[in-house]
């Protein structure tokens, strides 16, 4: 059982921002419904995450690029009604931004005001400047995804480390700080070697929380799913399962069949 005691207070931008002032680490997880929300928020996590992940965690895609709009924004939605306290980031999904700057602003405006999220995130780097621009200026906070950027897979080839050629890492290095100076609360850096997102950290005022991205940075975030051990077939180096849930739902079903086969439940006490 955690030791962890959550303060009450409603995470925002300017908690986040203090959090790194203080260098406080920003913890933060990924849900996509109501209640695992609710457990997550209870628990005491920063930040929620409702990551377009949902497309290969609740959905079964083998890449996050099928999930639409009206998808996240039902997620979103689910996710905002159970948290109390953590600040709750939407991603984008793909297609939902890259279009036009008016495509990327009409779609962050249907999250925001459908969803009641805190923030919405969106990945890449210097061809989405004036597009977080756009959406700062609007009131919506926007936060950054760099390094291995899913869903752009089938250009990156995979889902392999990211920046760790000297080139790679300036290029990683000289878009956060343009993230940065185009008005993004926070970044995500997910695989890429730890050295190149500590400098990265170090150079940047707002939070940096990474995945798979060493210990030197401002918080970490994690899928949900894998971090609990309800998911198997998937075992990066930088994942830590901290609790083996799979194995725990599949050990209660089966007494529950065995239960059930056996017609020892219901007994008459859960009987009417
Ligand atoms: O969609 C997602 O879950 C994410 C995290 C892996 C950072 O973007």
């Amino acid at each position: 059982m955690s030791q962890h005691q959550p303060e009450t207070k409603k995470v925002t931008t300017l908690r986040l921002a203090a959090m790194k002032a203080q260098r406080e680490p920003i913890t933060m997880l990924t849900a996509y419904d109501y209640t695992m929300a609710r457990l997550l928020d209870a628990a005491g996590i920063d930040i929620l995450l409702v990551g377009d992940s949902a497309a290969n965690v609740m959905a079964g895609h083998t890449t996050t690029l099928p999930i639409t709009l009206d998808q996240m924004i039902y997620h979103g939605s689910c996710v905002v009604r159970g948290a109390r306290r953590a600040f709750v980031v939407v991603d984008m999904p793909f297609g939902s931004y890259q279009i036009s700057e008016e495509t990327a602003l009409s779609s962050a405006v249907r999250i925001m005001k459908e969803t009641g999220a805190d923030a919405v995130k969106l990945e890449g780097g210097a061809h989405l400047f004036s597009t977080i621009q756009r959406l700062v200026a609007s009131g919506i906070p926007v936060v950054g995804h760099l390094g291995l950027t899913p869903q752009s897979v089938h250009q990156l080839g995979g889902y392999g480390l990211q920046a760790k050629e000297g080139e790679a890492a300036d290029r990683l290095y000289q878009q956060a700080l343009g993230l940065e100076q185009s008005g993004c609360c926070a970044l995500v850096l997910e695989k890429v070697p730890a050295e190149v997102a500590t400098r990265v950290a170090e150079a940047l005022r707002i939070p940096v929380i990474g995945i798979g991205a060493g210990s030197g940075v401002d918080g970490q975030v994690l899928v949900s799913q894998d971090m609990l051990g309800m998911e198997d077939s998937f075992s990066p180096k930088f994942l830590r399962r901290f609790a083996q849930l799979g194995d725990l739902i599949k050990g209660a079903v089966g007494d529950y069949i065995t239960a059930v086969k056996e017609r020892s439940f219901p007994s008459e006490s859960e009987s009417y």
